[in-house]
């Protein structure tokens, strides 16, 4: 065998090994019924918050507004050619909760342009008045708390889906002529 083989050999070994080792782990962590700490559901925040945009929620979230602004998302809507831009058929997907009560209405709500934070944190009015009470102290575990349980961290559904899924190739609803990928 050659000291190439050998090593590689070797390398399987140890792979295998801690292969074993590690399902053998699982297996005793399972059976002592520790295996994964359950994690808490997350309460489900206040129904009936409206949308407020982008320029509020920036105002206490700049770091996670300006890692959004690099993507994609916060072009979605100034990507579209001007005569697209007050089509219904266009804005479902190129702005924040077109078609909802509270959502994207016209060319006054340009902090709701775009795909934006409330799109997948979901409505956040109330998180947002509840968290401006807060005062500029740091806050109180409590506080923390309840500024979390007002909005998802994630919206609880397949939320990329109702933009991002084509049925097959050439279906999307960008016209043809306006794509660049197919
Ligand atoms: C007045 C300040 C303020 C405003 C305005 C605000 N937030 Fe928050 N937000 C907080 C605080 C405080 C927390 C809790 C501590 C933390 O995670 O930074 C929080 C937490 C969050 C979290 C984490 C939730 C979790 O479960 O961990 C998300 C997501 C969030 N905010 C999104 C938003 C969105 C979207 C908007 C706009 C609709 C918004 N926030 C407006 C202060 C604010
Ligand atoms: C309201 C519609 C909508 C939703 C919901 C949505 N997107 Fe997008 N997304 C878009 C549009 C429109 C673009 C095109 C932006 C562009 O080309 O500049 C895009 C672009 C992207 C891109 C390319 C990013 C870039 O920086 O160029 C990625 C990746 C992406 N989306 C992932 C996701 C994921 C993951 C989710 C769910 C968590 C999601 N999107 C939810 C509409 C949406
Ligand atoms: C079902 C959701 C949806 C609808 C409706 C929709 N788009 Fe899009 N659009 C997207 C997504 C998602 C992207 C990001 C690129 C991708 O993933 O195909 C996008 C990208 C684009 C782009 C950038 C193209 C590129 O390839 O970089 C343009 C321009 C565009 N759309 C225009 C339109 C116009 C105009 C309409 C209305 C006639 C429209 N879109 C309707 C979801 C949609
Ligand atoms: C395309 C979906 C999407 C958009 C748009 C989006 N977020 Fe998030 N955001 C997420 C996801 C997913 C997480 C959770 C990441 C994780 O599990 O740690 C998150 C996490 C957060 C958190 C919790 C702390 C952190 O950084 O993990 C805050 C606060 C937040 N987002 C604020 C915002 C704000 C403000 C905007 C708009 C400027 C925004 N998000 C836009 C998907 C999105």
């Amino acid at each position: 065998m050659s000291r190439s083989a050998r090593t590689a050999l070797a390398v399987m070994v140890v792979m295998i090994l801690s292969g074993v080792l590690v399902a053998a782990t699982v297996a005793v962590r399972s059976a002592t019924g520790q295996a994964v700490p359950q994690q808490a559901a997350e309460p489900a925040p206040p129904e009936g918050q409206t949308y407020t945009g982008v320029k509020d929620c920036a105002s206490c979230h700049f770091k996670q507004y300006l890692a959004w602004k690099k993507t994609g998302h916060s072009k979605s809507f100034d990507l579209l050619p001007q005569q697209y831009q007050a089509n219904p058929a266009c804005l479902k997907c190129h702005t924040t909760g077109f078609g909802e009560p509270t959502g994207y209405k016209g060319p006054t709500d340009v902090n709701l342009q775009g795909t934006t934070c409330e799109v997948c944190h979901g409505p956040g009015s109330n998180h947002s008045e509840v968290c401006k009470g807060f005062g500029k102290e740091k806050l109180t575990p409590e506080q923390e708390r309840i500024a979390r349980d007002t909005i998802w961290l994630m919206i609880p559904k397949n939320v990329c889906v109702e933009c991002h899924a084509v049925q097959g190739h050439g279906e999307s609803q960008t016209p043809p002529e306006l794509r660049t990928k197919q």
